[in-house]
């Protein structure tokens, strides 16, 4: 049974093929109302969530599905201390189709390994989080037609940012991609990443703590928020959560077709003064992380048909 729990499970032609099915539910919504007609999607969320657990809900209602779920591990029998992976079993009796958050990083893989039915991880702790990576790669394919030749730049929290180490992973297997990471000394991207997505293949990576002077050199531009609920004490939050605000003037620098992204929520991290920018794309990446989400179950459930 195929679960998806880390973007490299997913190979670059799904990728595109997955890219192509989103594209294809956008023009033609109405093919798709009844794909799904007679299948559940458990979401089984241990953690807090606004996008990805109602982007899933809605993918799998649009596609004609039902949800059932659970969107806080305290309304679980999680509470009374039941493991991971008897949750997983219990829910494959119910459901066709799993979608997990977890606070410990590796949760899904253990409930992929007791489901019977795919699992979707949804956002492993500080880990990974390959539906938002499906997200930003459909919006960098609307905004900009191609992953190749690209100079991504990531701000912020790129030490506990799990939706950059996902877009890292995915981004370093296209040609000509070169990454600008920007962050304070203390949360820069772990170096088990650096070392399988970058320094392994050789893709060209510099490290700065300035936004101001990196702007200008990039196509895209990921902003993060600082992830609080992962930091060991508070004083550290408030010392490094306003390291970067996006705001008019710094756009001033940047090239005139550059694409703005970030997974949301958003904190401080960009001005509201950016949302009517022409650049600023994270709401767009919102809609797009429902139909790659849309196009995900599709392709997951007509896989499980064939195992079964
Ligand atoms: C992200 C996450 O949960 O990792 N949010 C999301 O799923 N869109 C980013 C974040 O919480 O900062």
């Amino acid at each position: 049974m195929r679960s998806i729990i880390d973007i490299l499970d997913l190979s670059v032609e799904e990728l595109d093929e997955l890219i192509a099915t989103a594209c294809d539910i956008i023009d033609h919504p109405a093919k798709y109302a009844e794909a799904c007609h007679g299948k559940k999607l458990a979401t089984l969320f241990f953690e807090p969530s606004t996008r990805t657990r109602l982007s899933f809900e809605a993918a799998m209602y649009e596609l004609g599905g039902n949800v059932i779920g659970f969107s806080s591990a305290n309304s679980s029998s999680a509470a009374k201390g039941e493991s991971v992976a008897d949750t997983a079993k219990t829910i494959s009796c119910y459901a066709d189709i799993i979608a997990m958050r977890h606070p410990k990083e590796g949760a899904p893989r253990i409930a992929a390994q007791a489901a019977t039915i795919p699992v979707i991880n949804a956002g492993d702790g500080g880990h990974n989080h390959p539906t938002q990576t499906l997200a930003d790669l459909l919006t960098i394919w609307r905004e900009k037609g191609r992953f190749e030749n690209l100079t991504v730049g990531l701000c912020g929290d790129l030490k506990f940012g799990r939706t950059v180490h996902s877009l890292i992973t995915a981004m370093s297997r296209y040609a000509g991609v070169k990454f600008v990471l920007i962050s304070p000394e203390e949360l820069k991207v772990p170096s088990y990443v650096k070392e399988e997505a970058l320094k392994k293949k050789g893709i060209p990576y510099v490290q700065t703590t300035s936004l101001e002077d990196a702007i200008g050199d990039l196509d895209i531009l990921y902003m993060t928020r600082v992830q609080r609920e992962r930091f060991f004490n508070e004083e550290d939050y408030l010392r490094l959560k306003d390291s970067y605000i996006l705001d008019p003037k710094k756009l001033k620098r940047a090239k005139s077709d550059l694409v703005i992204m970030h997974p949301l929520p958003r904190v401080n991290e960009i001005s509201v003064a950016v949302d009517d920018d022409p650049r600023a794309c994270y709401f767009k990446q919102v809609l797009n992380g429902k139909y790659m989400r849309m196009a995900l179950i599709l392709k997951l459930l007509e896989e499980a048909k064939y195992e079964h």
